[in-house]
Formats: structure tokens, sequence, C-alpha cells
């Protein structure tokens, strides 16, 4: 790692350095990453891929007594819905034995049995009993008990936090809930629509390219482009504390979002309709809502590999018409497309080693300045 101050990101984007070309190629920087914000900070729990059981996560473990399965930045972990409250607890998928995982796939019961050799834990975690221990000094320990995990729901879906300590998923999910209180949270999740690619580019690259509207004009360029389908100069880009939102009229108001569906302050007496609210979530997360749902990414760091980035994309419908010309009308595939492309020649650009720390355009690039400046207090303090 370069010295601390080699991170810095001024507060005062006219002066800013961008993070430098080592933050995204070092291995010891992305390792200090999952340590700092990935530790710190409520990260989307990715929903089940499987066209076969296309209920969320959170409906998986409705019931009294459910369980499943998921992974967080590949850590095998699992929900648990308490028996004898109704409590959702999640913990390490891993037996405190000899480290089995514990729960292969969605069930149910009041206690949970290790397959390798019996171990037997409640829906609170704490072991009960395993053949062979009894009388045990000193047994069980308390490491003998499943380590918790934060959980918090949001909508339909969950959130997980790894550090026992910090705020709650309400005060960083504020000013999104506060765009979305007229918003339908009960979409249905798309059956075979869930996507996870691996992709070029470390994956502050991925944010900071969302968080950039300065290259709608020119990586999504006219005609035919994004820059076409929403009015490029009426672009917001909205900082709110641990969320960033991103919205323009849509050219066509036909594309545009039912201002039914929004809070007042998107009404426009004129006639102009939202084409989209784009929501960065902290540290790498996007919920972006259109008429047809929410697409939901999530750019997840690979440990050791800073060069790549597991890709997770799953869509949450509303309108199945809408959703169904999503490629037409909103351009899904065709943006994603050029800016995977984009970030892919990024990444070829930086093995130079020749690149400099890059300065700010102040009116275009305030939401790349939040997140270097985020990332650097939060890695570097
Ligand atoms: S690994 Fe679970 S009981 Fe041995
Ligand atoms: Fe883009």
């Amino acid at each position: 790692m370069l010295p601390a101050s080699a991170y810095a990101v001024d507060a005062d984007i006219r002066r800013a350095e961008s993070l430098p070309a080592a933050a995204f190629t070092d291995v010891e920087f992305l390792t200090r990453e999952l340590e700092t914000i990935f530790h710190n900070a409520w990260l989307f729990a990715p929903e089940p891929n499987s066209d076969d059981d296309t209920r969320s996560l959170a409906a998986q473990v409705a019931a009294r007594g459910a369980r499943a399965p998921f992974a967080q930045l590949g850590r095998p972990l699992f929900l648990q819905r308490g028996w004898d409250d109704d409590e959702l607890r999640a913990f390490g998928n891993t037996c405190t034995h000899a480290w089995f995982p514990l729960v292969q796939g969605p069930s149910r019961g009041p206690t949970l049995v290790c397959g390798q050799h019996g171990r037997r834990f409640d829906c609170t975690g704490r072991f009960v009993s395993q053949p062979g221990f009894a009388g045990l000094p000193d047994f069980p320990r308390a490491c003998d008990h499943l380590a918790p995990v934060a959980v918090a729901p949001w909508r339909d879906h969950l959130f997980t936090r790894f550090a026992a300590d910090g705020a709650p998923l309400a005060e960083t999910l504020a000013a999104v809930d506060e765009s979305l209180v007229r918003f339908p949270d009960n979409l249905a999740r798309a059956p075979g629509a869930g996507v996870v690619r691996e992709v070029a580019g470390n994956w502050k690259q991925h944010a900071w390219n969302y968080l950039d509207r300065f290259h709608i004009g020119f990586i999504h360029r006219a005609p035919g482009g994004l820059a076409d389908a929403i009015d490029l100069a009426s672009y917001q880009t909205e900082l709110h504390g641990d969320a960033v939102l991103q919205w323009a009229w849509a050219s066509d108001p036909a594309d545009g979002i039912d201002p039914a569906l929004l809070p007042a302050r998107f009404a426009d007496p004129g006639g102009r309709r939202v084409f989209a609210l784009w929501w960065f979530v902290w540290p790498n997360l996007t919920l972006n809502f259109y008429p047809w749902g929410l697409s939901v990414n999530v750019y997840q760091p690979v440990p050791g590999r800073p060069d790549v980035t597991r890709f997770i994309w799953t869509h949450h419908v509303l309108d199945p018409q809408k959703h169904a010309a999503r490629d037409r009308r909103w351009l899904s595939s065709q943006v994603d497309a050029e800016d995977i492309d984009a970030l892919a020649q990024v990444t070829r650009g930086l093995r130079s080693g020749l690149a400099p720390r890059g300065r700010f355009a102040p009116a275009d690039e305030t939401g790349p300045h939040w997140f270097h400046r985020k990332v650097a207090l939060a890695v570097t303090p």
C-alpha cells in the first residue's frame, strides 16, 4: 500500500484528485476495503438465482423456523427465522465442530442438524447437543454457538452487515425510502432474469461509472443511445449521505414513470415524466426504478482479484408489458453492454502503469467525487 496521504481526496471538488490507480490494482488495498468498507456497511443480500424457485430470499424465510442459505461476497451464510419468536437472524453457514456447511437448501424445523457429525443447533444459533460430547469439560464454549451476522429487511429484500455495531439500515436508506413512498413494494421477481457475471474492472470502476453522468453523452450517445431517451440537460445528481440519486426527464413522456408513483417533488406542470430513479447505495448497490419495475445491480469485489467484479443483476417487475419492452424503450441491454465494454477498456488503459490521479469536472462529476472521497475516508481514515 502507498502511504495513507497518497489516497486522500480533497473535500473541494475543484481541488480534488481522484483515487490513485493503485487503489484499483493493488491486492492489499482490496483487502483493506473488505476489512473496512465491506465489513462496516449494510450489504444487499443477493436474491437466489433459480428458475425453479423464484421466491425472494425474504419470502423463503417468512415462516417460523424457516432457513435458507445465501452468500455475501462469496462467504456462505444462512438466514434463520425464529421458532419461538419472529426474529430473523443470519449466521455463517459453517458448523462450529469441523466446519461443514449447515444449510444446503431452504428447509424448516425447530432445530438444525449438521450433516457431517450430527451437531444440533436451535433457531437462535445456540448449540443444543451432539453425540459423543456429553460431559466434556468447558463445553459448550461461546464459540460452539453460531456467530451472528446483522440482518435487516427492506421492502421485499434483505441486507446484512458483518460488523455488529453501526447505524440502522433505515438511516442508510432514508432518502431512498422518501422517494418510494408511493411506489409499490410487492414487485414480482422476473423468472430467468437473474444474471451473475464476472466482468473486467475493479468494483470501484463500476460504481464510479454508474455515478458518472459525464460519460452518457459519449458512451451512450445519440442517435439511438440513452442520451436520446432522456433529456440530458435536465439530469440531476443528488447526494444524500450514504445514497446518491440520479434522475432526468424522459424525452418521450410515454417512457416516464407515472407521477402517481412518485412524491410531489417529481411532478411537472408541463407534463414531463421521470425516465428513471437511479439510486446508488453505498458501497456497491444500485436500485434502478423504471416504469416497468426495479433493476438491482450489485458490484461485488472478488477477494484477491482487484481487476474483476462479480456483477449481479436481477429484475423485479411492476408492469410485465413494459418489462418485456425494457430493451427497446429503456435500452436496458444496450446501456449495460456499452458500460461493460467501456470499463474493460479502462481496465486495459490502467495497465500502462502511467495513469496519473485524475481531476473532476465540478458541474458534471459530483457523484464520482463523492464516491472517491468516501472510499478514501473509509479505507485510510
Ligand atoms: S462438522 Fe458439523 S457436526 Fe461435525
Ligand atoms: Fe453508463
